[in-house]
């Protein structure tokens, strides 16, 4: 998506080799315009699975996830990752692992708003490990729902999580795929358009 690549080029920050900043328009201030595009994207590549439900963890995926479900008419779902004093019962869990803060953490929806027969698309801002999406997944399983494909804003394909996700049978859409961030250059891979 030429858009999104132009915005991580000219405004994305490379932290180190392996961590990108996206800041300014999408892990703490949000560009709406861009957040509209990216909505627009992922429904035009998941238009025929008769999704009925969005799936996104707290808290930089629901943005995308938002415009995503919007054009597709459908609600989203945002997984927490602490527990809401008025959701203490009926939930489904997962345990993420985190590899950049070597933490474990339980993600938990309730059992009320994903249900048998859901097909779900899970939405999530950054693809790094994979750890996050796997929960998510796992929480779809757990309501007997089908998980119809993963949506990433931004992929660093230089780390395992496409792999565990394709590994695991899923289907994986990425809008903006990141070959390296070595010398604090960002690199992408180039796809051909279909
Ligand atoms: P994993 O799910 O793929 O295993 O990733 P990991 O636990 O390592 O990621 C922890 C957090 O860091 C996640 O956000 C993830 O989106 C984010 N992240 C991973 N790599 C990058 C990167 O290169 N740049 C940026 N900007 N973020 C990255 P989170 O803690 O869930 O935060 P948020 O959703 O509230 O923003
Ligand atoms: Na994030
Ligand atoms: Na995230």
């Amino acid at each position: 998506m030429n858009r999104l690549k132009q915005a991580i080029s000219e405004k994305g920050v490379v932290i180190s080799d392996g961590v990108l900043k996206v800041d300014s328009f999408l892990n703490h201030q949000i560009d709406p315009a861009l957040t509209l595009e990216i909505g627009k994207e992922f429904a035009e590549r998941f238009k025929n699975q008769e999704i009925t439900k969005i799936l996104t963890l707290e808290s930089s995926g629901i943005a995308p996830s938002l415009t995503t479900a919007l054009e597709l008419g459908v609600p989203v779902i945002f997984s927490r990752k602490k527990k809401s004093l008025t959701l203490s019962s009926n939930l489904l869990t997962a345990k993420v692992y985190s590899y950049t803060k070597d933490e474990t953490n339980e993600i938990t929806v309730s059992k009320d708003f994903i249900v048998e027969g859901d097909k779900v698309l899970i939405i999530d801002d950054f693809l790094a490990n994979g750890e996050a999406a796997l929960g998510l997944t796992s929480l779809v399983k757990q309501a007997n729902a089908t998980v119809v494909g993963i949506g990433i804003v931004i992929e660093k394909s230089f780390q395992p999580g496409r792999d565990k996700l394709e590994q695991a049978g899923f289907h994986v859409e990425s809008l903006a795929r990141i070959s390296s961030l070595k010398n604090k250059k960002v690199g992408f891979i180039e796809e051909m358009v279909a």
